[in-house]
């Protein structure tokens, strides 16, 4: 059973094998959300899987209130078992707008960033975690389109993106939705660059 310690947290994946093993992304976000998260916060976290990320911020923050989503069960099973609160969604799908208790004041997203065509699908639910449609970014354009009726005034998002997910359309894309963008982490991995993208509501 893989186990994973990192910044004062325990991460276990179980005895699953369609849940996403956190890898360079998932570091890299955890540190960027640690840098911007801040006691006390309404932090909700998208395609949480393991619960890796969730799982960091809240073994390095107090008070913060932590809420993930995420569509594969296993991973959500997965997740819950990793001390983090999931509702089981297709993105916004399960939480309401126009509840009070869904605006969050950080949202984060790693999403399925990869190119992908029919013939390149995983079997079974591990495919939510890679498959980015044709272009790699049909789930993060889907996010994107909703994501600030989940922010409070002034909030954040971050989101993971890698070279390939194509950059210049994310920006454009998070800056036509009204927020202010900015790069905060970049890390070659190989034969990709993966970036943290802050969006901050204007
Ligand atoms: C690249 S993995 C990242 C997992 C984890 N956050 C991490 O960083 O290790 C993407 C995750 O998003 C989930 N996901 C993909 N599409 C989704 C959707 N439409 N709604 C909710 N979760 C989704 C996948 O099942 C997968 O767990």
């Amino acid at each position: 059973m893989v186990e994973i310690e990192y910044r004062k947290a325990r991460v276990s994946l179980g005895d699953s094998d369609c849940v996403y093993e956190p890898a360079e992304d998932s570091f890299l976000l955890a540190d960027a959300a640690l840098e911007d998260a801040e006691p006390g916060m309404r932090i909700l976290e998208v395609g949480t899987g393991s619960g890796f990320v969730s799982a960091v911020l809240l073994a390095n923050l107090k008070d913060i209130y932590l809420l993930a989503i995420e569509i594969n069960p296993h991973a959500a099973r997965c997740a819950r078992a990793n001390g983090v609160e999931v509702i089981r969604t297709d993105l916004f799908r399960g939480i309401k707008p126009e509840k009070p208790e869904n605006r969050f004041d950080l949202i984060l997203f790693n999403p399925p960033y990869l190119p992908t065509s029919k013939e390149e699908k995983v079997p079974g639910w591990l495919n939510y975690a890679f498959d980015g449609g044709i272009s790699g970014r049909e789930t993060l354009d889907r996010f994107l389109d909703e994501v600030r009726d989940y922010l409070k005034p002034g909030g954040k998002i971050l989101v993971l993106i890698s070279s390939i997910t194509g950059l210049e359309a994310v920006r454009e894309k998070i800056k036509g939705m009204g927020f202010k963008v900015d790069i905060i982490e970049r890390k070659k991995v190989s034969f990709e660059e993966l970036m943290v993208v802050r969006g901050i509501l204007l």
